[in-house]
C-alpha cells in the first residue's frame, strides 16, 4: 500500500487554505493508502509561542483532523513531539545538509523578513526537521499545498544525498497537490496566499469561524469592479479565488458556476457562496465541539504515537547504522 505522510503546524487556527490545499486530500487518501498525519508542534517552536496556547492548539489541530473525517482506524494521527525519532533524525540529516540550500528557501526568507542575522536558528533548519518527518516514514506521497513544493524538493535532495553517501535507506517522496485549491488566496488581498500568520482577520476564514463571521468575511472579500463572475487569475484574482472555494465546497465545476451566475453579478454569487460555505463547515464544527474536550482526542493521539514510533524507529535505526552511530 502506498505510504503517505503530511502535517500541519498548530499555529493560528486551521483555515480554508490549509483545508483545501492539504487536509481535504488527507481525508480523500485514507481509504486507499497507509497514511500518517502529524501535528508538527516542534516546528511551531521556530517562532516564539505562548506555552499554554501551544498545548491547546496542538489538541485543536488534532481535533480538527478528526472533525473533518479522518478515521483513526484508517489513518495514523499523532503529535510530532511524541515521536522522539524526528528530532534525532533531523540532527543526522543536518549533518549532510548545506547552508546554501537552506538559504535558498523562500519561506525562510519570508519569515525572517530578510534579516537572517537576527532570525532563529530553528527557523533556518526548519526544512530539515520537515525532511526527517517525511523520510522516517518512507513516504511515497506528501499531500500539501503549493507553498510546500520547495521543502519537498529539498527533502528529495537530502534523501538522494544520504542514499548515495551511506547506502539506500530512504524512499524518495513525491509532492501531491490538489488540482483545484493548491493555493488559496487571502480574501482581503487576493494576490497573496491565505495565511495563518496574517495580521488582518479579514485575510482568512478559519474552519471554526462562526456563521456570522463567515458571512462578514465573505461579504468583505475583495473582488473587482467588473461585476461578472468569471475565472481569470490574471485580471480577477479575487473572484477566481472565490470560485475555487465555491467549486470545491459545492462539487460544481468552475465552468458551470460561471454559467450559473452569468448576468447575475456579485451580490447573488456571494450570497450563495456564504450559504454553501456555512453549510459545508457546520458538521465539522459540530463534531469538533463534541470531541475536543471529551478525552477522545488524547486517546487517539496516544495510539497513533505508538504506531508512529514503531515505523519511525525502524528507519532511524537504519540511519544510525548507515552513519556509524553505535546502538548497544
Ligand atoms: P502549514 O501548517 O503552514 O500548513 C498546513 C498545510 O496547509 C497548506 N496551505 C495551503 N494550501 C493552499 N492554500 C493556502 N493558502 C495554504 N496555506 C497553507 C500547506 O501547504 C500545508 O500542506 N511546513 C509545513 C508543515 C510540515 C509538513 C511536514 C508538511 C512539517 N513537516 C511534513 C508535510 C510533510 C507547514 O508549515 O504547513
Amino acid at each position: 500500500m502506498v505510504r503517505v505522510f503530511s502535517g500541519a503546524q498548530p499555529t493560528g487556527i486551521i483555515h480554508l487554505g490549509n483545508y483545501l490545499g492539504a487536509l481535504k486530500q488527507y481525508v480523500d487518501l485514507q481509504n486507499e493508502t497507509d497514511c500518517y498525519y502529524c501535528v508538527v508542534n516542534m516546528h511551531a517552536l521556530t517562532i516564539p509561542r505562548d506555552p499554554q496556547e501551544l498545548k491547546e492548539k496542538t489538541l485543536d489541530v488534532a481535533a480538527i483532523y478528526l472533525a473533518i473525517g479522518l478515521d483513526p482506524k484508517k489513518a495514523t494521527l499523532f503529535v510530532q513531539s511524541q515521536v522522539p525519532a524526528h528530532t534525532e533524525a533531523a540532527w543526522l540529516l543536518q549533518c549532510i545538509s548545506r547552508v546554501g540550500e537552506l538559504s535558498r528557501m523562500v519561506q525562510f526568507k519570508e519569515k525572517s523578513k530578510g534579516s537572517a542575522e537576527s532570525a532563529g536558528v530553528g527557523l533556518f533548519t526548519y526544512p530539515i526537521l520537515q525532511a526527517a518527518d517525511i523520510l522516517l516514514y518512507q513516504a511515497e506521497k506528501v499531500p500539501v499545498g503549493e507553498d510546500q513544493r520547495q521543502h519537498i524538493e529539498l527533502t528529495r535532495d537530502i534523501a538522494e544525498r544520504f542514499n548515495r553517501d551511506y547506502g539506500e535507506v530512504f524512499t524518495l517522496p513525491e509532492i501531491l497537490v490538489p488540482k483545484v485549491g493548491a493555493k488559496i488566496m487571502a480574501l482581503d488581498e487576493p494576490t497573496k496566499k491565505m495565511s495563518k500568520s496574517a495580521e488582518s482577520k479579514w485575510n482568512s476564514i478559519a474552519l471554526l469561524d462562526d456563521p456570522k463571521l463567515i458571512e462578514k468575511k465573505l461579504k468583505r472579500a475583495v473582488t473587482d469592479s467588473e461585476n461578472q463572475v468569471r475565472y481569470d487569475l490574471e485580471t480577477k484574482p479575487g473572484v477566481s479565488n472565490l470560485l475555487t472555494i465555491y467549486s470545491t465546497f459545492s462539487g460544481i465545476s468552475i465552468r458551470e458556476l460561471e454559467r450559473k451566475y452569468e448576468g447575475l453579478g456579485y451580490g447573488q454569487f456571494k450570497k450563495d457562496l456564504i450559504e454553501v460555505t456555512i453549510d459545508y463547515l457546520r458538521p465539522i464544527q459540530e463534531r469538533f465541539q463534541e470531541i475536543r474536550h471529551s478525552g477522545y482526542v488524547e486517546e487517539v493521539l496516544k495510539d497513533g504515537a505508538e504506531k508512529a514510533n514503531q515505523v519511525a524507529n525502524e528507519t532511524l535505526s537504519k540511519m544510525r547504522q548507515a552513519m556509524g552511530i553505535i546502538q548497544l
